[in-house]
């Protein structure tokens, strides 16, 4: 069991904290809330202290908890000290130094380690000091998670939500260095487009954001499994504790996967092309003619991956579909000789976006997980392959 000191910052995003709480215990941890003034316009003592079981502190000048206590016990008898929802305001305080309540005193009185999950308006975010105040907090050593993107509740869109619970109940498992479910484990990811050459500037790719697949890897990661991610070229961060190997083609992309087995779990995500142009020219000019391509297929990674002598145990390929959506990942499954195949209905605005509604094939049936945050399919999939792992 850990001990987590939880501060609850103000926004709308507090009553997320509740669920937090709630995860949290269930991972066996004991968790004691800090309220500030802010949060206590979103959610209510009581309702932290009954999901805590535990007394709810929000004042500085409480005498009877100073005599008892002491804002600097509180802090110092925690494992991990955890701001859920940070505002702009709460992170540029603490940035500053600033102690002039009780969560800002025991911040700046301790040096238990400290995770924080901002939530706030998209522009509030992106403000440059923001941006600045963010940099300063990592630099001092304090984990600032990246926020999620997506409608807000002030009718803007953007990144600046908080991450779903899971996610951060993950985040926090991962620095309290607790969730080992698949520590010792290899997992080979592969996200994101692969840009295929026609001349110096141009080429032919898939559409691919790379999200659910950078997000795949960042929730092994979290779980312990040591992770590779084969990257087609996206702009996207590289997940906290993620080996990275950038790639630009489907054959750069193949070599990569290769070199880097065995391992024990593949989760093929990128949305690879189909074909490549077969002779490299110098940049075709504009002219009277458009330019005929020659093309030539692409390796399936997948499908010679899952029938190579050296084969992950576990095998799972993505299938994006508009249509018969289970019935075609089914004939896929079968064909390419994946263990799983995770199903894309691509069919709304899951292309770049958050959302995404999928169907896991597996030989045994079909589970189907609607409208998630691709951080929650990324985090229900982890969790799924530990299962199976463990069985
Ligand atoms: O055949 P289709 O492209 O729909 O199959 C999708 C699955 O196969 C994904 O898991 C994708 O990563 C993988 N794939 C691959 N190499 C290719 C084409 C697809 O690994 N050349």
């Amino acid at each position: 069991m850990k001990r987590i000191l939880l501060i609850v910052g103000g926004g709308i995003a507090a009553y997320k904290s509740a669920e937090l709480i709630r995860l949290l215990r269930k991972r066996g941890h004991a968790v004691r809330c800090v309220l500030t003034e802010g949060g206590s316009h979103f959610v209510t003592p009581m309702t932290l202290a009954a999901l805590s079981e535990d007394k709810v502190y929000t004042t500085l000048w409480d005498l009877t908890d100073e005599a008892e206590m002491g804002h600097i016990q509180l802090s110092r008898q925690a494992d991990l000290i955890v701001v859920c929802p940070v505002t702009a305001d709460l992170m540029a305080r603490m940035a500053a130094g600033v102690a002039d309540d009780l969560a800002t005193t025991l911040l700046l009185a301790t040096d238990t380690p400290v995770l924080a999950a901002p939530a706030m308006n998209v522009r509030m975010w992106t403000h440059a000091a923001t941006v600045r105040n963010v940099a300063q907090l990592r630099g001092d050593g304090i984990t600032v998670l990246e926020p999620d993107e997506g409608a807000m509740a002030c009718g803007e869109y953007g990144p600046g939500r908080l991450p779903e619970p899971v996610a951060i109940a993950e985040a926090i498992d991962r620095a309290l260095g607790v969730s080992d479910r698949l520590a010792g484990r290899h997992v080979l990811v592969t996200a994101g487009p692969t840009h295929e050459p026609i001349d110096p500037v141009r080429y032919l790719a898939n559409r691919s954001s790379g999200k659910q697949g950078f997000a795949i890897a960042g929730a092994l990661a979290a779980l312990g499994a040591r992770v590779t991610l084969v990257a087609g070229p996206v702009m996207l961060p590289t997940p906290a504790g993620v080996d990275r190997v950038d790639v630009e083609t489907a054959r750069e992309m193949a070599g990569a996967v290769e070199a880097a087995l065995p391992a024990d779990v593949a989760v093929m995500v990128a949305a690879v092309a189909d074909w490549h142009v077969a002779v490299a020219v110098q940049k075709v000019k504009k002219g009277a003619m458009p330019p005929v391509l020659t093309l030539a297929e692409n390796p399936d990674i997948l499908a010679t991956l899952a029938s190579a002598a050296n084969r992950p145990p576990l095998v799972i390929g993505f299938a994006a579909e508009t249509e018969r959506v289970i019935e075609h990942a089914a004939a896929k499954r079968l064909r390419k000789k994946a263990d799983w195949i995770v199903a894309n209905d691509v069919s709304g605005d899951v292309m770049g976006g958050d959302a995404n509604t999928v169907h896991i094939v597996r030989e045994g049936g079909v589970e189907s997980w609607e409208r998630l945050p691709k951080a929650t399919v990324a985090t229900r999939l982890a969790d799924a392959i530990a299962d199976a792992l463990e069985t």
